[in-house]
């Protein structure tokens, strides 16, 4: 790898970082933060890429998905669980309906920094600079809250280490045992549609685990059934923090970002000179790059080639977030050119972020059939070029809020001011999810 360091990017140009008002502290906190344990292992994120390479291969499926941003606010266990409960239950659901291996990588322990449109909010004559996560500020709109504080990347670690913390001992300490499959129904979920739908996969699980022990697989044999992985991604927008993790792996001398096992970039900041697909290049983790209506096939075969020029299988995960009005028309052409060159990829759908609105009474919100065409367009789109569609990307929680408009509780726009708690875009609840799931599964 040519001139790369961990802080080579500074000397290219960079979009969507804060102003800090004090140099040293930034230093300060960055030395303090070099210093802390790693979130993520090495070899976890080269498992992972094992993991992508069967999806670019169209032997598994990825199911990406959680918070649009994370905060200091929700943070509970409660929240943490039923954001990780829902993640299983659409991957058993995945699983189950297109009988391949589902490969689960949340948006959590780490996603709290956000692009923006603009870099200054006005209200009542007032401009402050713009909520940017709660990595960079808080949301209250005055000039303390605005203030870009670095001290916030010390509790966005911290409270990244516990939630990966408790991510890992659901997933190895006998929640995720496919025999509580039942048990992981949500109770508002357990009133809706589509809980009866989940109760019978769970129970013809619940019929397989029988017979699987009757032949001798039992969770005390099979590893498989008593436990799971579930990865952790956020996008890697505030480079100040991911230079912190670069780490070298004392095995294999590499370097990766190990704040958390797949960084992706955002459309915002996927510039091919630009300071993003500089950092990008030398960590070795997957990395995910959106590709929005504005993203030209030349372009993006270049930023291909200038972040996984071995064509490593597994590394590269382009996310599509086009809008359901135009994925037909842009993503064909991404998906061609991509296809020539011979670069191996990972294709996911991300219907959220092209089909954002403004309801007419001013919440931010997502229409639930805006979300789905767009997912029908990306599997129509691969099945003319003969492309993988590999798999899906969402903005979703655990809890039973009102942010996205439709689905089968056919929530309303006047519905939303009842429970819209995101602190940036709005969300499928969980019952929203998991009717996605099915969907998916039973392809759209
Ligand atoms: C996001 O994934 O939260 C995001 C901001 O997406 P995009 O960069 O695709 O707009
Ligand atoms: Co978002």
């Amino acid at each position: 790898m040519t001139n790369w360091t961990p802080t080579s990017w500074h000397a290219f140009p960079i979009k969507q970082q804060p102003h800090y008002d004090s140099p040293e502290q930034l230093e300060a906190i960055k030395t303090y933060l070099k210093k802390m344990p790693p979130l993520v292992f090495a070899g976890e994120v080269r498992r992972l890429k094992t993991l992508l390479a069967d999806v670019a291969d169209g032997k598994a499926f990825l199911l990406q998905g959680g918070d649009c941003a994370e905060s200091f606010a929700e943070f509970s266990a409660n929240n943490i669980r039923d954001s990780f409960r829902v993640l299983l239950q659409m991957a058993v659901v995945l699983t189950y309906s297109l009988g391949t291996p589902v490969v689960k990588v949340a948006r959590m322990a780490g996603q709290f920094a956000k692009p923006r449109s603009d870099d200054m909010e006005t209200k009542d004559g007032q401009s402050l600079p713009v909520y940017r996560g709660d990595m960079v500020n808080a949301m209250g709109f005055s000039p303390l809250e605005r203030t870009p504080d670095p001290e916030r990347m010390v509790q966005v670690y911290n409270q990244s280490a516990a939630t990966l913390n408790l991510m890992r001992a659901f997933a190895q300490g006998g929640y995720a045992d496919l025999h509580k499959v039942h048990g992981w129904n949500l109770d508002f979920v357990a009133q809706s549609a589509q809980s009866e739908q989940y109760q019978r996969v769970a129970d013809r699980i619940a019929d397989c685990l029988r017979f699987m022990k009757a032949c001798g697989l039992t969770a005390e044999t099979s590893p498989q059934i008593r436990e799971t992985e579930v990865f952790v991604s956020h996008e890697a927008l505030l480079l100040d923090y991911e230079e912190a993790f670069a780490r070298v792996d004392s095995t294999s001398g590499d370097w990766y970002d190990t704040s958390a096992h797949m960084v992706w970039i955002g459309d915002r900041t996927r510039q091919l000179d630009g300071a993003h697909v500089e950092f990008m290049r030398g960590i070795q983790n997957p990395i995910g790059i959106k590709c929005g209506p504005t993203t030209k096939p030349e372009e993006l075969l270049k930023i291909i080639e200038t972040i996984n020029p071995t064509n490593e299988k597994g590394r590269i995960v382009l996310i599509a977030r086009m809008g359901a009005e135009k994925v037909a028309e842009f993503l064909p052409p991404l998906l061609r050119a991509v296809k020539k060159s011979g670069y191996s990829v990972v294709w996911s759908c991300d219907p959220m972020h092209g089909n954002t609105m403004k309801a007419a009474n001013g919440y931010k919100t997502r229409d639930f059939n805006n979300i789905l065409a767009e997912i029908k367009g990306f599997f129509a789109a691969h099945k003319a070029e003969g492309t993988h569609a590999g798999g899906v990307h969402f903005e979703m929680t655990g809890q039973d809020v009102t942010e996205c408009i439709g689905g089968a509780q056919n929530i309303t726009v006047d519905d939303l001011s009842s429970r819209y708690h995101t602190h940036c875009d709005p969300r499928l609840n969980a019952a929203q999810a998991l009717e996605v799931a099915f969907l998916v599964g039973q392809g759209v």
